[in-house]
């Protein structure tokens, strides 16, 4: 089972360089992550499960600082695309703050599980239609890097493979909080364009 893990692309460097890029292979990381916490039990599960809360964290909070708030001034009918999108992310991260009290293991958690994967999925296909392919179309290849590098600076927070050493499910409440960890990568994100 240890073999188990999420694969990942790497070092593309065509994620250095555009956000949309990046944001898919992070879609596809979820995805993946996904498989893993419904394939594995125990620690592992319980592992698993923390790299995705923290993967999914991050990625809806970068999304919500450099690509909703582009979308929305730039896009015809920005405005409401943005509304549900901002929408879904709320209840997404309310079902994952749920399933974070809840044991990995408990009979109501595969379940709790399934609807929020569907629900994300959902989502993250909206977002790839109505916003990235507009994203793609008109923004020049300056600010597409600027945004990728934003989104990278999110992104360290979340190690998608499991971190040495953390092999129990005691180790990783030094990961801190959901909400907490939201606010470290909405500053870094911040800060990585130029803001503070
Ligand atoms: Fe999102
Ligand atoms: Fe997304």
């Amino acid at each position: 089972m240890s073999q188990l893990h999420t694969p990942q692309a790497g070092d593309d460097q065509s994620e250095d360089l555009d956000v949309v890029a990046l944001l898919m292979r992070q879609h596809g990381d979820i995805r993946n992550l996904f498989d893993e916490v419904e394939a594995t039990t125990g620690d592992e599960r319980r592992e698993a499960f923390r790299r995705l809360v923290r993967l999914l964290a991050v990625h809806e909070t970068a999304e919500e600082e450099v690509v909703h708030p582009f979308a929305r001034r730039s896009m015809p009918g920005g405005q409401q695309i943005v509304e549900d999108r901002l929408a879904e992310e709320k209840a997404a991260k309310e079902t994952l703050a749920a399933l974070d009290d809840m044991d990995t293991d408990d009979p109501g958690f595969l379940p709790k599980l399934r609807a929020l994967r569907t629900d994300v999925q959902e989502h993250a296909r909206k977002e790839e239609r109505y916003e990235f392919s507009h994203i793609r179309r008109s923004t020049d290849v300056t600010n597409l890097a600027a945004m990728a590098k934003a989104v990278k600076a999110a992104e360290a927070m979340a190690p998608t493979r499991p971190h040495p050493g953390v092999q129990s499910g005691a180790a990783n409440v030094a990961l801190g909080p959901v909400a907490a960890l939201m606010d470290r990568t909405k500053d870094a994100v911040r800060k990585a364009m130029g803001k503070d």
